[in-house]
């Protein structure tokens, strides 16, 4: 992905995470924030960060189009 890319990430609910995960050779989670509904984040892959993973329903806006994910079902 293009650095200067940033992705955009819309809480659809409360207490949406969106967690950044570690470069390199181990995958760790180094970074959680919390979204509350209609918040947004805005965030880039940078040299620590290599993936993302959104928990929660939100709107997500990429490069590669966009897409929402699900709230986890009970
Ligand atoms: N300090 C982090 C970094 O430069 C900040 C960050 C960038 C981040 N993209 C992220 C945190 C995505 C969470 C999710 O990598």
């Amino acid at each position: 992905m293009n650095p200067n890319e940033f992705i955009v990430i819309k809480a659809l609910e409360d207490g949406v995470h969106v967690i950044g995960l570690t470069r390199g050779t181990d995958t760790k989670f180094h970074h959680s924030e919390k979204l509350d509904s209609g918040e947004v984040m805005i965030a880039q892959f940078t040299d620590h960060t290599s993936a993302m993973k959104i928990r929660g329903k939100a709107e997500i806006q990429t490069a590669h189009g966009t897409m929402t994910s699900d709230a986890k079902s009970k």
